[in-house]
């Protein structure tokens, strides 16, 4: 998957999650599911330009805000580490370059590591592996990913215009589906709980909608592809938007699981 690595988001970030606060919205919930204690210390891995490092902020916490893209960190030091509020924040707030592949820091390390929207785009068996080291024992490991939304299947119809795009370029790999606990299991590190939850913004039409698609990691096939291919893959896209979306591309439907797994 090293389409969805750092050059990537290097060239999305100015755009991430200004449109609608999709991201935002997520952290704050993934957050508020775990309800850490004020002060706990927490690696937020994947950290983007912030969306669960503010909200572990505004409960107290000390945040680690751990990122393979240095312009994505960069945006989130402007936002988070204001004027005003620098000398607060430099004493809660530390940005690192890290790759969750091989995590740049000590073993028994954190209590809590969040992770928003990074996990299902990384070969997972080594990011828990890395994870399941730097976890105290007891330490917790809270994650989202993409989850099912009440979307009539448009996501699963723009599923199949990108598996069909991506053909063009190269092979779809067959994955044996496994699901998270048995993932966590791999790495030592027990699955406990999860739970789906699901936003709906209002957007304004299909070229909005796309707009926003390729402010984030789906735009990583957009960019793989060679044109004439390029147009036509956004003009599937913009004909599923009219024609297969619930509200025709006017509303940004899409849900997502968080899990919460510990280091016994
Ligand atoms: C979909 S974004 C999620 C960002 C943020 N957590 C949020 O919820 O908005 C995925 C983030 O993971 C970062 N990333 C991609 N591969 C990574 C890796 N191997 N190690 C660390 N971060 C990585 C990207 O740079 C990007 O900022």
């Amino acid at each position: 998957m090293t389409d969805l690595g750092a050059d990537l988001f290097n060239r999305v970030a100015a755009d991430y999650d200004r449109s609608v606060p999709f991201f935002a919205t997520f952290g704050r919930r993934l957050v508020d599911w775990i309800s850490p204690n004020p002060g706990t210390h927490v690696l937020d891995l994947g950290a983007g330009r912030g969306a669960v490092t503010a909200a572990l902020l505004a409960a107290d916490c000390s945040v680690l805000a751990g990122d393979a893209s240095p312009a994505m960190l960069d945006f989130l030091r402007e936002t988070l580490l204001t004027t005003d509020t620098r000398t607060l924040n430099t004493r809660t707030l530390n940005t690192r370059i890290l790759d969750a592949h091989h995590l740049d820091l000590p073993d028994s390390s954190f209590d809590l590591i969040l992770s928003g929207f990074l996990l299902h785009i990384l070969d997972t068996d080594k990011a828990f592996t890395e994870i399941a080291r730097v976890l105290k024992p007891g330490g917790v490991l809270a994650f989202s990913v993409p989850g099912h939304s009440t979307d009539g299947g448009w996501w699963a119809t723009y599923g199949r215009i990108v598996d069909d795009f991506t053909r063009r370029i190269r092979d779809v790999p067959h994955h044996e589906p496994v699901t998270w606990p048995e993932r966590a299991d791999r790495a030592g590190l027990r699955h406990v709980d999860q739970t789906t939850t699901e936003v709906s913004f209002p957007i304004d039409g299909p070229e909005a909608h796309w707009s926003w698609l390729m402010s984030h990691g789906n735009r990583w096939l957009h960019d793989a592809l060679p044109e004439p291919d390029r147009t036509a893959f956004r003009d599937h896209v913009l004909r599923s938007l009219r024609e297969h979306h619930p509200t025709n591309g006017t509303t940004l439907i899409a849900g997502a699981e968080f899990h919460r797994v510990i280091k016994p």
